[in-house]
């Protein structure tokens, strides 16, 4: 049996807890170390985790443990980190969304080719057996021709944990985009609305509704929102469903709940943790041994186009075409 593969964090905010814990379950790798900007949360993480601690991130990608990182920070800094990392020679992992602009993503693709490395973008909502199913019964024409796909996220988010992150447009549309995507493909055109209905005191939306038309024919409605918990019997917490001419899927992170408070959620939806887990099993498993991540830069370019569309919609009260 070869070594693990060492893994290095760059950013070591809530979605590192959840990266941590999965990549304790995966036997061929090993949190090697992390980087984070603030230092006391650095120490406070590394101690948690049972890992090193560098104190800058070039310390990290110069590390010859470590073979791939996970880039973490926020949006903003994604390109940096991740050119930072792919120029030592390593693997990355991106968490969504992968960059600010089209542009950013082409950058991260051309040195990934340079460099000879793997360039995964952290689309963990598909790594899930019940999602790949339905890819495989839609693609399989076995539900008929798509009608409509629905993708809704409807949880409840603190105002201040709100306050670090992007509005709904960027931070959480980019799962519900990708998710379409990977389900029933890419989209023609797009019209899109945001709403602040809870944060009176954040500049930014907690809420965004995004209509779609697709290149196979159907429609696509998806909605993101840190502005309530759906509190019915029958919640769109996390819901995807997809209904074709010849039959139905349907997915939902109700299915799996325990009673008891997750990091920023009211519950732990336990599915969550698994896509991150499984996410990063593929990563190790799969992709860096030679083999093709679910949805590759092509797929997150699609995304990006997509959320400048939901934006210019917003912007300009109009439906815009996705090219
Ligand atoms: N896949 C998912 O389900 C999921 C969930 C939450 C967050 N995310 C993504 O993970 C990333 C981090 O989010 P988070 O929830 O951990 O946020 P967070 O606010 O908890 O942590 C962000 C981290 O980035 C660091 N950071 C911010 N600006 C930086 C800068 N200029 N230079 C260096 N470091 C900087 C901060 O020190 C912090 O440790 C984001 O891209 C976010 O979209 C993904």
């Amino acid at each position: 049996m070869s070594d693990p593969v060492g893994i290095g964090f760059i950013g070591a905010g809530e979605i590192s807890i959840l990266h941590a814990k999965a990549v304790k379950q995966i036997p061929g790798a090993k949190l090697v170390g992390l980087w984070n900007r603030s230092p006391e949360r650095a120490k406070e993480r590394a101690e948690w985790y049972g890992c090193k601690r560098y104190e800058t991130p070039e310390e990290l990608v110069a590390d010859p443990e470590i073979g791939a990182v996970f880039v973490l920070t926020d949006l903003d800094t994604h390109l940096q980190y991740a050119k930072l990392a792919m120029e030592a020679g390593k693997h990355v992992l991106v968490e969504k969304p992968l960059t600010a602009t089209v542009a950013e993503i082409e950058e991260m693709r051309a040195t990934a080719e340079r460099m000879g490395v793997v360039c995964v973008p952290g689309f963990n909502m598909i790594h899930e057996a019940s999602i790949a199913r339905a890819r495989t019964l839609i693609q399989g024409g076995d539900v008929g021709k798509v009608v409509s796909c629905y993708v809704m996220y409807n949880i409840h988010h603190s105002e201040e944990r709100a306050s670090t992150l992007p509005g709904m447009v960027r931070h959480i549309l980019a799962h519900n985009i990708y998710t379409m995507n990977y389900l029933v493909g890419r989209p023609t055109r797009v019209t899109a609305f945001k709403a602040m209905r809870h944060y009176e005191a954040l500049d930014k939306e907690d809420l965004a509704m995004v209509l779609l038309e697709l290149e196979c024919g159907g429609i696509a409605h998806l909605c993101a929102s840190f502005a309530a918990d759906d509190l019915s019997a029958d919640p769109w917490t996390f819901m995807v469903k997809v209904i074709g001419t010849a039959g139905t899927t349907r997915y939902t992170y109700q299915d799996w709940v325990e009673a008891k408070k997750g990091i920023s959620h009211s519950r732990v939806y336990t599915a969550y943790q698994e896509t991150i887990t499984n996410e990063d099993r593929y990563f190790v498993d799969v992709c860096l041994k030679g083999g093709a991540p679910l949805q590759n830069l092509d797929d997150a370019m699609i995304v990006q186009k997509v959320i400048d569309g939901v934006e210019k919609s917003i912007a300009e009260g109009i439906s815009v075409p996705i090219v």
